[in-house]
């Protein structure tokens, strides 16, 4: 479906799958403004707004959100002491978007998320209803005990935006490839794919800019794979 050329400011565009997202929005001739901590890493020619995310300006955010149509963060901890800047720096973005009148906002989060206990949904599902026996009993538990800090992040990452009364989508990969964008993956809401261990950054980056012309995936958590 082609989509109307919109204004959109990318948080963490040089990140993995930001850089994706920024690189597929320009090429689909969208507006965007880059939200970056090193505005340097960026191609030439990108607009771009310096920022902190560990300690937002909530000035320069509001002004690096003001008049775009949507948000779309690939924001997310580089390592474990990071962690805390997603939930964080995501809640200082709705922030931004709430002053400067946004509502639209699409992040990435992860795809064991759905099962992992947060201030604002300390009960979750014991299991995810896309999750097969691999997942449930052995490749899951492990990551998570590694990965830990990270997920509690994400998880309250999710919380921030289920409070925030945006149009958000949450988007939860498995595992990222820097495979090439096939436009050709499996999505489910409200839970993993069965099966669906890989998907690449680019098709996450595909998936986060076509949801903007859905509406059915507001309000909504989404699973993704190849
Ligand atoms: N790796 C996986 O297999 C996997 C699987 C499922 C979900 N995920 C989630 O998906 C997210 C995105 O994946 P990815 O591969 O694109 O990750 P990534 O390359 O590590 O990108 C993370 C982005 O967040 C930015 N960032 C971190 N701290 C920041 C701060 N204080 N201020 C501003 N920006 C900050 C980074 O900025 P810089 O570029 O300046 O460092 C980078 O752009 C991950 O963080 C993770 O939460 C990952």
């Amino acid at each position: 479906m082609i989509q109307p050329a919109m204004k959109l400011t990318v948080f963490a565009a040089t990140g993995g799958i930001g850089r994706q997202v920024l690189e597929q929005a320009i090429a689909a001739g969208h507006e965007v403004t880059a939200v970056v901590r090193n505005p340097e890493k960026l191609p030439p020619g990108v607009r771009a707004v310096a920022a902190d995310l560990a300690a937002p300006d909530p000035a320069a955010l509001e002004s690096a959100v003001k008049g775009a149509d949507a948000v779309i963060s690939g924001l997310g901890p580089r390592s474990a002491s990071e962690a805390g800047v997603a939930w964080q720096g995501t809640r200082a973005i709705v922030q931004a978007m709430k002053t400067a009148g946004v509502r639209r906002i699409v992040v990435v989060s992860a795809a064991p998320i759905g099962t992992v206990p947060s201030p604002g949904r300390p009960n979750p599902p014991k299991r995810d209803p896309g999750d097969g026996f691999f997942m449930r009993t052995l490749f899951s538990p492990l990551i998570r005990a590694v990965l830990r800090k990270h997920y509690a992040d994400l998880a309250r990452m999710e919380d921030v935006l289920r409070e925030s009364g945006l149009d958000w989508t949450v988007v939860r990969p498995p595992r990222l490839t820097d495979k090439s964008a096939t436009g050709t993956y499996r999505v489910a809401y409200g839970q993993n794919l069965r099966r669906g261990f890989f998907i690449s950054r680019a098709d996450v980056a595909h998936f986060m800019l076509r949801v903007l012309g859905q509406p059915e995936t507001l309000q909504r958590t989404i699973g993704i794979a190849d």
